[in-house]
């Protein structure tokens, strides 16, 4: 059932970032087992957008809130803080939830919503755009990798495999040799820099109408830096670990790079044989472990589009758990 909601309703509007596809996941909060009371597992909290909706259509409902960067989760503690015990914060990577539940009441349903928000792009002055001149940080949680250290510090193969791999570029080879011939002049420090570099790189008639031709490229190395897709696969596994049976699991991707994993673990659960034994020795009967709640994606209606044109490329899907895995 999708609810009758004017796309707008509701929405806070002194934060940045609008919740995607949010008619559609109350839906099916709404029409599983709990109804709408029972605990939510939000992995990618945000500015807490997507909590404060259900918090407030959901009476019965609480949440922990899962957040890699404690800059933005100091805004949504502001935001929820009238929801006093109904909601708790979690600074980590979701990749951990299943430790986190461990001896806690398990969540009835699990969101995620990948990627960064608008608040990222627009007000973090963590390099993850090319509006804005900024040092190139793209670092989540502030660990490990940054930017920087990609750009001018990876050898040309490495850099190659993430602008192709990670950012889908077919100019992948020939703008790793470009970059790491102009970072031997001088090193690579702003967005700016980073984002000409790759403009003058791409021949003008192969520059798509209305995308900067730099787009797929800090895609890719926002993707390395937070090691995103290794996060989304422990995320989905370990998630399915603490989820209730008859608990729901929903997940927003917004390239094919998330969709996909997204895509290969519901099928793998549906079609229940995980075993990696021999046939004669399967302990599990292949019987299905979730059961889909929606065979294609979930899209945005033209409305939110038209309100928030971030949603144009996002992609809902949804599953049921139907029994735990045999240890
Ligand atoms: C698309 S935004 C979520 C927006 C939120 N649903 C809302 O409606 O306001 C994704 C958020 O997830 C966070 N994030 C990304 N990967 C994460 C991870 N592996 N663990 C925890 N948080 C993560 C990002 O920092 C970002 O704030």
């Amino acid at each position: 059932m999708r609810h009758n909601h004017k796309i707008d309703e509701f929405f806070n509007s002194a934060y940045i970032h609008k919740p995607i596809l949010w008619r559609e996941i109350a839906g099916f909060i709404a029409d599983s087992v709990k109804q709408g009371n029972g605990h939510l597992a939000d992995c990618t909290l945000g500015e807490g957008g997507h909590t404060e909706l259900f918090l407030n259509m959901f009476p019965g409902l609480t949440v922990t809130g899962f957040e890699r960067d404690g800059g933005i989760l100091e805004r949504a503690k502001e935001r929820l803080a009238g929801f006093g015990d109904r909601v708790s914060f979690v600074n980590s990577n979701f990749s951990g939830i299943s430790e986190h539940f461990q001896g806690r009441t398990k969540p009835d349903y699990i969101l995620y919503d990948f990627g960064i928000s608008s608040y990222h792009f627009e007000k973090s002055g963590k390099g993850f755009t090319f509006s804005a001149d900024e040092p190139l940080d793209m670092s989540l949680d502030g660990e490990g990798l940054t930017a920087w250290h990609v750009i001018n510090k990876y050898p040309v193969r490495e850099l190659e495999r993430v602008f192709k791999e990670y950012g889908e570029e077919n100019w992948a080879a020939h703008i790793a040799k470009i970059i790491v011939e102009r970072r031997a002049l001088e090193p690579v420090n702003t967005t700016a820099q980073l984002a000409n570099i790759v403009l003058a790189a791409i021949p003008k008639h192969f520059h798509v109408k209305n995308i900067h031709p730099a787009t797929r490229i800090f895609q890719g190395v926002r993707i390395e830096v937070n090691r995103e897709l290794q996060s989304i696969e422990e995320g989905l596994k370990g998630g399915f670990e603490v989820l209730e049976s008859d608990g729901v699991m929903m997940a927003i991707s917004f390239h094919s790079l998330e969709d996909r994993i997204v895509k290969t673990f519901f099928r793998r659960m549906k079609d229940g044989c995980l075993c990696t034994a021999e046939p004669q020795h399967c302990l599990c009967m292949n019987k299905p472990f979730m059961k889909l709640l929606n065979k294609k994606p979930l899209e945005a209606e033209a409305d939110e589009v038209a309100w928030n044109n971030r949603s144009r490329s996002a992609k809902l899907r949804a599953a049921v758990k139907l029994r735990d895995i045999a240890k």
